[in-house]
Formats: structure tokens, C-alpha cells, sequence
């Protein structure tokens, strides 16, 4: 165990949110917030982690579960009595504690671990992150005295004319000395202009108690904004976003157009891959090096091998492996892991399926609930029919199997290795190893009646 603690508040409803979700439950990166919050708290050496929740109480915990300890606030009263109510946790532990925001979710674990260190060495007994944002509305403001110590914050809501034209904002981020941080949570009082118990004010009490209180100017004020409201979360998200497609680039990915490229912060990607533009790379996403993805694709959860290809395609909860040409205009569904050398174009769906390696799936077809082995050729618009309208049957294509044109496969049924099934065939009984499959009506023609018929 680290001698580091962080407490997490987030029991406030975001009233400025607008939303029945939990402000801090909102995504940001392809994450929670409050979850980019507690990643950069482990981050920066936080063994014990307390989340304080009230409003949206358990939708929170259930987010975090196993990953936090919880106390609930039942009524939010403000952050200094969201504080107080990990009184227990904070009197049984000896060491420093770094108090967050759920709603600040920019904020580097980096940044966090570099204000832990600057508070050890200061030896204070609190230390606030502070930050000077172009526009300081809103926030609390850090007033120093005549000598540049932090004296106390004040915030928006209670802030003179003087006071109000202070850039240094509160960030909201402290370490503080468990021991007196508890000490002086006691001597808080609600007599200010919204009538909460304040964090804020701690500072203050503790100056008067003759504890050293120290600040910390952070490198870059973008990564302290707290989210209050939507246009926050959009400008949030686009900062965060930017931060992403930096780091991919760094490492070797090209990214056409950073501008329409939105790329969660959890997705790996190789390097001298090209994402082309309005491209979405979602959720537990992994993409090989010297792939091409986009322009116009959507990856979900989707693993993608070196070598591959894919244009204007939705593909989620699947596997797709190396040198694969997916696209233009294919469905991936769940469940779905394409083989190595494997081609899916023009306008087909696959679903449920396994496709073996260097399989053929070009034109126009629904593939749902199916085995397939390697080396098979898919003809333009074959259909697994898979549903019988209560239940789902599954369709298994042996090795080195030809499948002719607009065909339908009534599952469950199977077309055995090496087999041919004749173009336009509906396939209801089982098609035996190197056979051929007919189930057509046979062709009849009669010469001359088009002569007949005009006369
Ligand atoms: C707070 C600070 C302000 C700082 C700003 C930085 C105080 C009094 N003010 O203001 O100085 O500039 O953050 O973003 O601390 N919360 C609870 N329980 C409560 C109240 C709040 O858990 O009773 C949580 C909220 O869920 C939120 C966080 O505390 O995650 C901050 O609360 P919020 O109401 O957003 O504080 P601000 O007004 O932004
Ligand atoms: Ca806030």
C-alpha cells in the first residue's frame, strides 16, 4: 500500500447537465468521466481510491465496482461536506490524500503525480492545484497575500471586484495531510452565498492554524477544465480527442484529417497505418500496423490484423484478421471473426459467423450464424436464411465450397468440401463433399412463341 489516498467527489447531480444521467457518468473519450478521473488517480500511485456518491448513487458504483471503495452523500451539501463524509476512511489512514473531481476528467495522471510530488517536497500540510484560465467565470479564485502565498480561495459566487479579476483559478485538485485536512473539515461553516459547506474554505483554516498551504500552477490550464454544462463536454471532448490523435501520431500513425477523426482513448493502433477521414475507432478497439481504415467507417470493440483494409464500413464486437479487404459497405455484426486473406465487399452483412481464410464474400449477401471453412467463394447475393421465425439455425460451408449467385441456404444445412451449389438454388437438404447442389426449376424453352405472340 502507496502512502497515497485519493477521494473522488461525485455525488453532485450536474443541475447545468440538463440530463437524468449522473453528470459524471457522461462520456468523454469513449469513457465516464469519473472513470478518466479514477484511471489518472491509479496513475499516479493511488492504492485506496473512495468515490463519494449521492446523486445516481448506484449507477456510479455499479460503473466503478471493484475498482473503488464508495461512501454516500444523501444530500449534496457541497464539496466540503462530501469530503467529511470519508471521515471514517480518513481517520483510519495516516499519509496524504488526493482530493478530485469527478468532473474534471482532462486531467493527466502525470500532472497528478507531479502535484503529489511537489506537495511531499513543500512538506504542507495542504497544496492546491491551481491554474490561470482565459476565462476564470465561474471557478473559485486563488488569492495570495503581499508575499505570493495562497491566503485562501474564494469562490465565484462570493468573489469582490477585486477578487473577480483574478485569473489563478482553483482547480479543484489538492493533496492534503489526512490528519489536518480532518481537523479542519470540523471548523467548516455554510455562510456563504449558496449556503454549502465549501472544500475551499479549508485553506483558509488552515492558515489561521499555522499550517503551511502551497499551490502548484499547472503546465497546462486545458487540463484542469471541469465539465459544467454540454458546450463544456463537447470542448472537453475535443481536447481529449486531439490529445489522442497526438499520441497515435507520435507513434507512427497517420491521420488525414485530424478534424474528423474521433478515436477513443483506450484503442491501440500499429504503426504506418492510415486512418482516413470520419472515421470513428471505438471502445476495446485494436488495429495492426500498415492497415488503411476509413474514410467513413465505424470500428467498435473490433480487432483488426496487420495488412487490412477497410472503407465506408460499420464493424462492431468482432475480429477481422490480417490482410483483409473489408469494404465498400459492409455490416459486421457481433460475434463475427473473419480469417486472414479474407474479402467482404459491396453491400454484405455478416453476422455470428466464422469466415475462414481467404474466403470470398464480395457481393451483396447476408452471411448470419455460419461456419465457414477456407477458400470459399460466396457468389453475388446468397442468403443464409438462418431464422425460422422462432429460432436461429446455423449454416456450415466446408473448405474450398462454390456458392453461385442469389442462392438460399435454409439452416441448418450444409454444403460439404469442395461442393458446388448451382446459382440461384434454394439449399434445403445437405450437399455432400465435391458434389453439385441444384434446386431450380429446369429451364424450358419454346422456339418460336415470340414470333406466335406478336402475330
Ligand atoms: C468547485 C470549487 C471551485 C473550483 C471548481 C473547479 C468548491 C466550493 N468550489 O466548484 O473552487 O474552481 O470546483 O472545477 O469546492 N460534489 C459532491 N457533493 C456536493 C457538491 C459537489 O460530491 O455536495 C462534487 C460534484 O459531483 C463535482 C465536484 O464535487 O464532481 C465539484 O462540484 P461542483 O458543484 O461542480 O463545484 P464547482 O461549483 O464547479
Ligand atoms: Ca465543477
Amino acid at each position: 500500500m502507496s502512502n497515497l489516498m485519493a477521494i473522488i467527489l461525485a455525488a453532485g447531480k450536474g443541475t447545468r447537465m440538463k440530463s437524468a444521467l449522473p453528470k459524471v457518468l457522461h462520456q468523454i473519450g469513449g469513457k465516464p468521466m469519473v472513470q478518466q478521473v479514477l484511471d489518472a488517480a491509479s496513475f499516479s500511485g493511488a492504492d485506496k481510491k473512495v468515490v463519494v456518491v449521492g446523486f445516481g448513487a448506484q449507477s456510479v458504483a455499479d460503473t466503478l465496482a471493484g475498482q473503488a471503495e464508495f461512501v454516500v452523500q444523501t444530500e449534496q451539501l457541497g464539496t466540503g461536506h462530501a469530503v467529511m463524509q470519508a471521515k471514517r476512511e480518513l481517520s483510519e489512514f495516516t499519509g496524504t490524500v488526493m482530493v478530485l473531481c469527478g468532473d474534471t476528467p482532462l486531467l493527466t495522471g502525470k500532472s497528478l503525480a507531479k502535484l503529489y510530488a511537489e506537495h511531499t517536497e513543500a512538506k504542507a500540510a495542504a497544496t492546491v492545484l491551481t491554474a490561470v484560465m482565459p476565462d476564470p467565470t465561474g471557478y473559485g479564485r486563488v488569492i495570495r497575500n503581499a508575499a505570493g502565498q495562497v491566503e485562501k480561495i474564494v469562490e465565484h459566487k462570493d468573489a469582490s471586484m477585486s477578487e473577480l479579476a483574478v485569473s489563478e483559478i482553483n482547480t479543484g485538485i489538492y493533496c492534503f495531510e489526512a490528519k489536518e485536512l480532518l481537523a479542519a473539515l470540523e471548523g467548516l461553516t455554510c455562510n456563504n452565498a449558496q449556503g454549502e459547506y465549501y472544500l475551499t474554505d479549508v485553506m483558509a483554516i488552515l492558515n489561521q492554524q499555522g499550517h503551511k498551504v502551497w499551490a502548484v500552477k499547472a503546465d497546462d490550464y486545458r487540463e484542469t477544465l471541469g465539465i459544467n454544462s454540454r458546450q463544456q463536454l463537447a470542448e472537453a471532448e475535443g481536447i481529449i480527442r486531439r490529445r489522442k490523435l497526438d499520441e497515435l501520431m507520435d507513434n507512427g500513425v497517420t491521420i488525414m484529417d485530424p478534424n474528423s477523426t474521433f478515436i477513443d482513448s483506450q484503442v491501440e493502433i500499429g504503426a504506418d497505418t492510415t486512418i482516413y477521414p470520419f472515421t470513428w475507432i471505438e471502445g476495446q478497439s485494436i488495429i495492426g500496423a500498415n492497415c488503411e481504415i476509413g474514410p467513413n467507417s465505424r470500428l467498435s470493440n473490433t480487432t483488426v490484423g496487420e495488412g487490412t483494409t477497410i472503407h465506408f464500413s460499420y464493424t462492431h464486437d468482432c475480429v477481422v484478421g490480417k490482410h483483409v479487404t473489408l469494404g465498400p459497405y459492409v455490416h459486421l455484426r457481433p460475434d463475427t471473426c473473419l480469417k486472414d486473406g479474407v474479402k467482404v465487399g459491396n453491400f454484405v452483412e455478416v453476422k455470428n459467423s466464422t469466415v475462414g481464410e481467404k474466403s470470398k464474400i464480395p457481393h451483396l449477401s447476408y452471411i448470419g450464424d455460419t461456419d465457414m471453412g477456407s477458400g470459399v467463394n460466396i457468389g453475388s447475393g446468397t442468403i443464409t436464411v438462418n431464422y425460422d421465425g422462432k429460432h436461429k439455425h446455423r449454416t456450415t460451408i466446408e473448405d474450398d465450397a462454390f456458392i453461385g449467385c442469389n442462392t438460399n441456404l435454409v439452416a441448418p444445412v450444409t454444403v460439404g468440401r469442395g461442393s458446388y451449389v448451382a446459382a440461384g438454388s434454394t439449399i434445403t437438404k445437405n450437399v455432400p463433399p465435391s458434389s453439385l447442389g441444384v434446386a431450380r426449376a429446369r429451364q424450358n424453352n419454346i422456339e418460336g412463341w415470340a414470333e406466335k405472340q406478336r402475330r
